[in-house]
C-alpha cells in the first residue's frame, strides 16, 4: 500500500474542490467513468471516413520487407475551415498501416522530424526489448532509428505509437499512432471479409478536446490528471461523425481505441448485433456473438458486422452508449461481391497450462493522479522492478486496489498492458473470462476492486514496461520495468 502521495494527492484535490464537484456527479460508482458537456459538444458536418495508406514496403523481397516512418509536425482540418496543430506518421495525422507476414525479416527506418525527441514502440508485437521502442530508445530530432525484428506470432492488428517518458500522452494525442497488422496462413485462408478498403476496414477511435477555432491543446486540468485526458469530440481516423459506404454483406471493423483514456462501450443503431472474430493479440478460436464491445485505451478487436439485410441506401450508426454520442455511420451502399461463411472455428490457441508457471507475480495498481504507481512505486528509469528469465512461464495476478479516497469518489479501472508478450486470461475475481476475452490480451482493463490473473510465456529477451495505457497514468509514472534474461 503506497500512503504517502494520498495526502499529496487529497491537498491537491481541496485545492480545486470547485472543479471537482463539477464532475464528481458524473464519476459515481460507474468502474467506466466519464464526463460529457453536452455544451461543449461540436456538430460538423459530416464527410466520408479516412482510410489510412497501406505503407509500401521498400524491399523486393518476398520474406523481407523494409519500411519508411517520418514522424512530423503538421496541421489538420478536423473543422470545416479551421487549423488545428497536429503530428502525423508520412502524414498530418496519424500513420499508415504497416502490414507485415508471420516469419517476415521486417526493418522499419524511423526518422523524427519533430522538435522533440520522440520513440515509436510496436504495441502488442513480440520482439527484443531493444526493439521495442519503449523509452530507452528515444530518436532525437533529425535522428533515425532502424530497428529489425522477424515477425513470430500469430495474425493480429496491432498498434505503433511512441513511448517517450513522461510524453506519450501528448505525443499520441497530437496524433502519433498508427496500425501494425500480421497476417498469416490462417488469416489468408480464412473466408472472412480481407480486402483493405473495401470489406475490410480500420476504425482508430479517439476523443480530443477541440475549443471551436480547431484549437486542440493538451493542457490537463485537474479532471485530466485525475481521470486521464477525456475529449468532448470523438475522431474516426482522424474525422468527426464521418461515414463509411459499405457492401450490403458482410463487413469486417478492426477497431483500435486509441484514445489517451476513455473507455468506450460500442454497438450499432437497430440493435445490429456483430460477431468478434479477434481480441488484442489475434483471432479468438471461435466468432463471439455480441451487441456491443467495452474497450479501453489500446485495446483492439476485430469484428464482423453483416449488413446484408438493409436496403441500398440505408444508415446504421456506430455509438458510445457510455456517452451516448453518435461516432459515425455506415452507409450501405453497393451490392457484396462476395457472402462469406464465417467458420465456427477460427483457430486453435494452445491453452497455457497454469501448472506450467514457475511463479505468480503480483501488481497493484492504486493511487490517484500525480501519485498513481504500481506496487507502491512509480516508473523510474534507472530501476529494474521485475526480473524474468527467458522462456519461462509466469502468471501475472493484477489487481486494481480501490483506493477511491475511502470510496468518496468510487475507484476507476486502469488498462493494464505489457510490451513485448501476449497473455492469456486465466480470470477475473476467480472467474473465467467472458468469450470475447479467451484469446491474447495485452491490455486488459481491470476494474476498481477487480484481480485479473494473465498467464503468458517470456520468449524475448531485454528491458520491457507494464503500465497503465491510460496515457496520463503512465506518463505520472504508473509504469514499471522487467527485464527478461
Ligand atoms: Cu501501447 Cu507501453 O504501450
Ligand atoms: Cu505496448
Ligand atoms: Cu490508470
Amino acid at each position: 500500500m503506497m500512503r504517502k502521495g494520498i495526502g499529496l494527492a487529497l491537498a491537491l484535490v481541496a485545492i480545486t474542490v470547485v472543479s471537482l464537484t463539477l464532475f464528481i456527479s458524473n464519476m459515481g460508482m460507474d468502474p467506466i467513468n466519464h464526463t460529457e458537456n453536452e455544451s461543449e459538444a461540436i456538430t460538423p458536418s459530416e464527410k466520408p471516413l479516412p482510410i489510412p495508406p497501406l505503407l509500401e514496403d521498400k524491399n523486393p523481397n518476398p520474406d523481407e520487407a523494409e519500411f519508411h516512418l517520418t514522424a512530423q509536425s503538421s496541421t489538420s482540418e478536423f473543422l470545416p475551415g479551421q487549423v488545428t496543430d497536429t503530428l502525423g506518421y508520412n502524414g498530418s495525422y496519424l500513420g499508415p498501416v504497416i502490414r507485415v507476414k508471420k516469419n517476415e525479416k521486417v526493418t522499419v527506418k524511423v526518422k523524427n522530424e519533430l522538435a522533440e525527441a520522440t520513440t515509436v514502440h510496436w504495441h502488442g508485437l513480440e520482439v527484443d526489448g531493444e526493439r521495442d521502442g519503449g523509452p530507452h530508445t528515444g530518436i532525437l530530432p533529425g535522428e533515425t532509428w532502424e530497428p529489425n525484428f522477424t515477425i513470430n506470432q500469430p495474425a493480429a492488428t496491432l498498434w505503433y505509437h511512441p513511448h517517450l517518458l513522461h510524453k506519450t500522452g501528448e505525443q499520441v494525442y497530437k496524433g502519433l499512432a498508427g496500425l501494425f497488422y500480421i497476417d498469416d496462413e490462417v488469416s489468408e485462408n480464412m473466408p472472412i471479409p480481407k480486402e483493405y478498403g473495401v470489406n475490410d476496414f480500420p476504425l482508430v477511435i479517439q476523443d480530443k478536446n477541440l475549443s471551436s477555432n480547431g484549437k486542440v491543446e493538451y493542457d490537463l486540468s485537474m479532471h485530466d490528471v485525475m481521470m486521464g485526458l477525456q475529449g468532448n469530440t470523438v475522431l474516426v481516423n482522424g474525422a468527426i461523425n464521418p461515414y463509411l459506404e459499405v457492401p450490403k454483406g458482410k463487413v469486417r471493423l478492426r477497431l483500435l481505441n486509441g484514445s489517451n483514456a476513455r473507455i468506450y462501450q460500442f454497438s450499432l443503431s437497430n440493435s445490429q448485433g456483430f460477431v468478434q472474430i479477434a481480441s488484442d493479440g489475434g483471432f479468438l478460436e471461435k466468432p463471439v456473438e455480441m451487441s456491443n464491445i467495452v474497450l479501453s485505451s489500446a485495446e483492439r478487436a476485430e469484428i464482423i458486422v453483416d449488413f446484408s439485410d438493409y436496403q441500398l441506401g440505408e444508415r446504421i450508426t456506430l455509438t458510445d452508449q457510455v456517452t451516448g454520442a453518435k461516432l459515425m455511420e455506415f452507409v450501405v451502399s453497393t451490392e457484396a461481391k462476395e457472402t462469406f461463411n464465417i467458420p465456427e472455428k477460427l483457430t486453435d490457441i494452445q491453452k497455457i497450462d497454469p501448472s506450467s508457471a514457475v511463479r505468480t507475480r503480483e501488481f497493484v495498481m492504486q493511487g490517484m493522479g500525480p501519485n498513481v504507481n504500481i506496487n507502491g512505486k512509480q516508473m523510474a528509469m534507472d530501476r529494474i522492478d521485475e526480473h524474468l528469465n527467458v522462456h519461462d512461464t509466469e502468471i501475472w495476478e493484477i489487481s486494481n486496489e480501490n483506493s477511491g479516497m475511502g470510496g468518496m469518489m468510487g475507484g476507476m479501472a486502469h488498462p493494464f498492458h505489457a510490451h513485448g508478450v501476449q497473455f492469456q486470461i486465466l480470470d477475473r475475481n476467480g472467474n473465467p473470462p467472458p468469450a470475447n476475452e479467451t484469446g491474447w490480451k495485452d491490455t486488459i482493463l481491470i476494474y476498481p476492486d477487480e484481480t485479473v490473473r494473465v498467464i503468458a510465456t517470456f520468449n524475448h529477451k531485454g528491458i520491457f514496461m507494464y503500465h497503465c495505457h491510460i496515457l496520463e497514468h503512465e506518463d505520472a509514472g504508473m509504469m514499471g520495468q522487467f527485464e527478461v534474461k
